[in-house]
């Protein structure tokens, strides 16, 4: 499976959304190869990383994200589901599943309905070693439309999570020690 070819049905390649998903895919994807080298002994499949990194959000397009050139109806909170659905159409069961399991650290089915989130009640956070190192990965990479993508570091990573909870903040940090 080539993921820039199934990023361009979706995105116009000279479109500022296009250039956006693939340089913050591709910034994630070389993050996420360098953490999964930290953890042979887990034996992350890498091409998988790589691929799935780089289409973890495919469904922004559909949100209604202006800043991201994205003009779609939907919040933009819906990008995992949506790419998960995507991905699912198109046989990639495994990519879907971490799309829709990387938004924040992952949300759990109580997070879901606590905050009332325009989400279906299931458990999202990320299960598999992939699935982790991609979420974490992904949180030092913001999307903001500017043209100078710089890495977070875990400081601000981590100020930022606190607001929705220690257990967010203490599931980060686990990562970073494991991946970091
Ligand atoms: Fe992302």
């Amino acid at each position: 499976m080539d993921a820039v070819e199934i990023i361009g049905r979706h995105y116009a390649p000279a479109s500022k959304s296009h250039r956006i998903l693939l340089e913050h895919g591709r910034l994630v994807a070389e993050k996420a190869l360098a953490a999964a080298a930290r953890v042979p002994h887990l034996a992350p499949d890498l091409a998988f990383v790589e691929s799935a990194a780089l289409l973890h959000d495919i469904g922004i397009f559909l949100t209604d994200s202006p800043v991201l050139d994205c003009h779609g109806r939907e919040p933009y909170i819906r990008h995992g589901i949506l790419g998960r659905e995507i991905l699912e159409a198109l046989g990639l069961p495994r990519h879907g599943l971490v799309c829709e399991r990387h938004v924040g650290v992952g949300l759990s089915a109580e997070d879901i309905r606590r905050s009332g989130l325009p989400l279906p009640e299931r458990d999202m956070r990320p299960v598999t070693v992939e699935e982790q190192i991609i979420c974490y990965a992904d949180k030092f990479f913001s999307k903001n439309g500017s043209d100078t993508p710089c890495e977070k570091s875990v400081a601000a990573i981590v100020a930022s999570l606190r607001p929705y909870g220690t257990d967010k903040v203490e599931r980060f940090m686990g990562w970073v020690e494991l991946f970091g």
